[in-house]
């Protein structure tokens, strides 16, 4: 067999994990989150889960990956067994169901990248939105989309992976950084702080709140289907996985943050705050853009720069989901690398027109497959390592008595609970989402 690729440098991996956890979910999703539940509180729910069950999963998964040195379905399978197979192989359909509608709404962020120039994304933007959301041009921008993930997947672990995130995140820090300075001189800014930064006691303590937390937290870090797996199995130095863990989760969060000082005073300078509260997937597509038209000149080249930084995000984080679909292929059926990610690209392209003709599937796909299963995923993960592998006491022995204690107080006990009374909420309600597109 082929020597397994490995990242060249560490920072490869970092930049490579930060890119997989920053995405769409950070800039998109988390501000629409916050929208929908109370503002601030969500913000602390979300550090909360993060702390006790975003960490320590994904402790979980970098810990099968880096020991088995396998992608996710062969490394279940070395870690308990055939039937353990079945687990990856839900990994690898929840990538596949995500990625397929992630792309429809990157390849929104393309077409508003393009538009930016002419500035035709900026005046009427609701009609803009409505325009090209669905249909054959969302069709078209979700296809050249997934063309360029293919293209990065295809080159393979260092020569794709790690040199697109290399190039892209630093850029992307910046262009957030400098976004993040302008918002803070728009007028009414002080009061999309206010709103953001100040928790709604109510929604604090809501089974709402919590499962739409969790649920976000296992998509913003990226966790529940196999990525960090997949990407610590191209490691090999021993350092802490706990450090990496709190790193790459906390450059997370500090993204989506950083996202909300950016977006909540440009919605609350447009006075636009009392429609995002009744949000929907688009919102932010048609409030960001009308603000931009406000600036005058400046609108297109803030626009640009705005979308440049969705579609650098969206891609890194787009990669990683193929390439867990791709190197199942590999793995699992001999495959080589191209004809797995053609292959893979190919059948999530074609899944995907459907989100792309229907934002009712888009979002459907969104709570069952980017909420629900990804919790479902996570909360396997950790009965997994917490109760039946052994190998990671040894792996955490260097971590000092305390944080090992924490960690597998979280993965038997806490983690476990939590998530299973999540899915009491999350799980009936996604049922209920599926069968109402059915009807
Ligand atoms: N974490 C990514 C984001 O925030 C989305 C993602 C989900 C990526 C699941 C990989 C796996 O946009």
């Amino acid at each position: 067999m082929d020597q397994r690729e490995t990242w060249k440098t560490r920072a490869g991996f970092f930049l490579a994990a930060v890119g997989s956890a920053v995405g769409l979910g950070n800039i998109w999703r988390f501000p629409y989150m916050v929208s929908e539940h109370g503002g601030a509180a969500f913000v602390l729910i979300y550090v909360g889960m993060m702390l006790l069950v975003g960490i320590p999963v994904m402790v979980a998964e970098l810990h099968i990956g880096r020991s088995t040195r396998k992608s996710p379905v062969a490394a279940l399978v070395a870690k308990g067994g055939p039937s353990l197979g079945l687990l990856g192989g839900l990994f690898v359909l929840t990538g596949f169901v995500i990625l397929a509608y992630y792309s429809v709404i990157a390849g929104w962020c393309l077409r508003y990248l393009l538009d930016s120039f002419s500035g035709a994304s900026l005046h009427e933007s609701g009609a803009y939105f409505e325009r090209i959301a669905t249909g054959k041009d969302a069709l078209l921008f979700h296809a050249v989309f997934m063309g360029m993930t293919i293209a990065v997947v295809a080159c393979g672990v260092t020569a794709g992976i790690e040199r697109c995130v290399k190039l892209m995140i630093p850029l992307l820090f910046l262009l957030l950084g400098g976004m993040g300075v302008w918002a803070l001189f728009l007028p009414g800014a002080a009061g999309g702080y206010a709103y953001y930064l100040k928790p709604s006691m109510e929604e604090l303590l809501s089974l709402d709140t919590l499962s739409a937390a969790a649920g976000h937290t296992f998509f913003s870090l990226s966790l529940g289907m196999g990525v960090m797996i997949t990407y610590a199995s191209y490691l090999e130095q021993k350092e802490s996985l706990l450090k990496d863990a709190a790193v790459i989760s906390f450059a997370d969060f500090g993204v989506a943050f950083f996202a909300g000082l950016v977006v909540f005073p440009i919605v609350f300078a447009l006075g636009i705050q009392d429609k995002v509260g009744e949000s929907t997937v688009g919102t932010l597509f048609i409030a960001i853009p009308e603000a931009f038209a406000k600036v005058g000149g400046a609108g297109k080249l803030l626009s640009f720069a705005f979308f440049l930084l969705l579609v650098m995000a969206a891609l890194t984080s787009a990669i990683s989901i193929l390439e867990v679909v791709a190197a199942a292929l590999m793995d699992s059926l001999g495959l080589k690398r191209i004809a797995a990610t053609l292959l893979a690209g190919l059948a999530i392209t074609l899944l995907g027109v459907a989100s792309a003709f229907s934002l009712d599937v888009l979002s459907v796909s969104d709570a069952v497959a980017g909420t629900v299963l990804l919790i479902v995923g996570g909360l396997m993960i950790s009965v997994l390592v917490g109760w039946f592998d052994q190998t990671v006491r040894d792996e955490l022995s260097a971590e000092g008595k305390g944080v090992t204690l924490f960690l597998l107080i979280s993965l038997r006990v806490v983690a476990p609970l939590l998530l299973f009374l999540v899915l009491s909420d999350a799980g009936p309600k996604a049922v209920e989402a599926v069968l109402g597109l059915l009807r």
